[in-house]
């Protein structure tokens, strides 16, 4: 089985690929939204049915949330699994984006085109480069060059809760020599990278309650507790003047970068400045001491994502609300045990309450830092294959983000991970206007091809 053809299927094919994708980034498949339960149902189906047109086996399985599409085809080469998410994030706010979110096109900007649209980057572009990569090479030389496995999650983006269970249910079913996990970014638009750690995310929502009802902020206001008073101090207690989270023991497990990696991470030459500059910013936080990429890629945060109470619409009301609250989340790394932060949090939060207020929590999500193993040959026949496509070398690099999966694959079904993917930080993940640069979309693909090609040697 040859490579170049399939290469040549590719660059021959894009417009037609965009066009797949397009069909697929019109589904709102919004998994966290219970509005949109059907149409992660749809963009299932229509994966079940894009990849029957490949000659992949495929269904869609039910879970207790959205389903997953599980896929198998056979090949002569080592068995690989491949993973990627169908559901995105939510829009709003709705009034930032300069399009229909869902009504996805291709659009010519300063930097090259792309494709405009939720999902384009995350994580649907991203998933399709595999799957795109794959026809080509159905098409060229009749098969593929490995045994495929093919798991499309639809709760990612919402902590996916029906995961674990899914992966114990169909061990036998989905183990493979080593997982491709297609999720991630690039290093810069010159370097491809292979990600080797990724942060753990622990979710936490607080809600303060003060007095039983809203009520008048001039009648009550001095005499009565508010829980936006209250919750804004404690919002603000969680860093200390250097940065560092307060909550007790949070730093406990987490471990000093070595030396050798911090050498290898100066050695990528991360532009500091750009890297913040590009969004508006100049003076880094987060804790003294520490570089960007450091505190990115090693060390452990704690972020209000959200905060909610009183009155918050248009004008203005003097109303002492009854309740607020906040949602807050931890990234964690190393051997950070995410329980055991949330139960601290939780004793630490109730030790700050005044008299006559309370604090309710919900979880969201609770899950581990996890450090890839690089050691199987497959690492270092992609890394070669991924140098092969693009202009500069491949790197191994760390990210921020979370993928819980990943940590799975290792736990559950003792396989090792491999996080390849071609994302770049523009890309407006979660953000209003996401979009996947055209270049990220075709060259995803090929490099897929070509990844194929090396594994099936090793
Ligand atoms: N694709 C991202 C993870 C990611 C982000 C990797 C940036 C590399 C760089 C993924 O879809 C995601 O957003 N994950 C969530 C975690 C989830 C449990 C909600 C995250 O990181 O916030
Ligand atoms: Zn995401």
């Amino acid at each position: 089985m040859s490579l170049d053809p399939v290469l040549s299927r590719i660059d021959t094919d894009l417009t037609e690929a965009t066009d797949r994708l397009k069909a697929l980034l019109r589904i709102p498949s919004i998994s966290t939204d219970p509005a949109y339960k059907a149409d992660c149902d749809a963009a299932a189906d229509w994966l079940v049915a894009d990849l029957a047109s490949i000659g992949v086996e495929a269904s869609k399985r039910p879970t207790p949330g959205h389903p997953m599409v599980v896929g198998h085809v056979d090949g002569p080469g080592p068995h690989v699994l491949f993973y990627g998410h169908y559901d995105v994030q939510p829009v709003d706010p709705l009034e930032l984006w300069d399009r229909d979110p869902f009504d996805p096109q291709v659009e010519d900007t300063a930097k090259g085109k792309v494709i405009r649209g939720r999902g384009s980057s995350d994580d649907k572009g991203q998933l399709m480069t595999f799957v795109e990569a794959c026809r080509a090479w159905k098409a060229v030389n009749g098969a593929l060059p490995c045994k495929i496995t093919f798991l499309f999650e639809g709760e990612e983006e919402s902590g996916s809760p029906s995961l674990v269970p899914f992966l114990k249910d169909n061990a036998d079913e989905l183990k493979a020599d080593v997982a491709l996990i297609c999720d991630t970014g690039l290093f810069d638009s010159r370097v491809p990278a292979i990600t080797t750690t990724l942060r753990g995310l622990l979710g936490e929502e607080v809600t303060i309650t003060g007095p039983s009802k809203d009520l008048h902020s001039g009648m009550y206001g001095g005499p009565a507790m508010n829980p936006i008073r209250v919750l804004s101090r404690i919002i603000a207690g969680l860093h200390d003047d250097t940065g560092r989270v307060t909550v007790p023991g949070f730093y406990d497990g987490v471990p000093e970068l070595s030396p050798e990696i911090a050498a290898q991470w100066e050695a990528l030459g991360f532009d500091h400045a750009a890297f913040l500059g590009d969004v508006g910013l100049g003076t880094p936080a987060g804790e003294q001491g520490r570089s960007a990429l450091e505190m990115i890629w090693s060390r452990p945060t704690c972020e209000a994502n959200g905060i909610k109470g009183g009155y918050t619409g248009d004008g203005f009301k003097t109303v002492l609300p009854s309740k607020a609250s906040a949602k807050i989340s931890f990234r964690l790394v190393g051997q950070q045990d995410p329980h055991a932060i949330r139960e601290s949090f939780r004793g630490w939060v109730e030790e700050q309450l005044p008299p006559d207020c309370t604090a309710d929590f919900q979880g969201h999500g609770a899950s581990p830092a996890s450090t890839m193993s690089i050691t199987h040959p497959a690492f270092e026949a992609a890394r070669e294959a991924l140098s092969d496509e693009w202009p500069d070398p491949a790197a191994y690099i760390g990210s921020g983000g979370s993928i819980p999966i990943a940590g799975y694959f290792q736990d559950i079904l003792q396989m090792d991970a491999m996080l390849i993917g071609f994302g770049k930080d523009d890309d407006a993940i979660h953000s209003p206007n996401e979009k996947y640069d055209l270049e990220s979309f075709h060259k995803g693909t090929r490099s897929w091809a070509r990844i194929l090609n090396a594994i099936a040697k090793v």
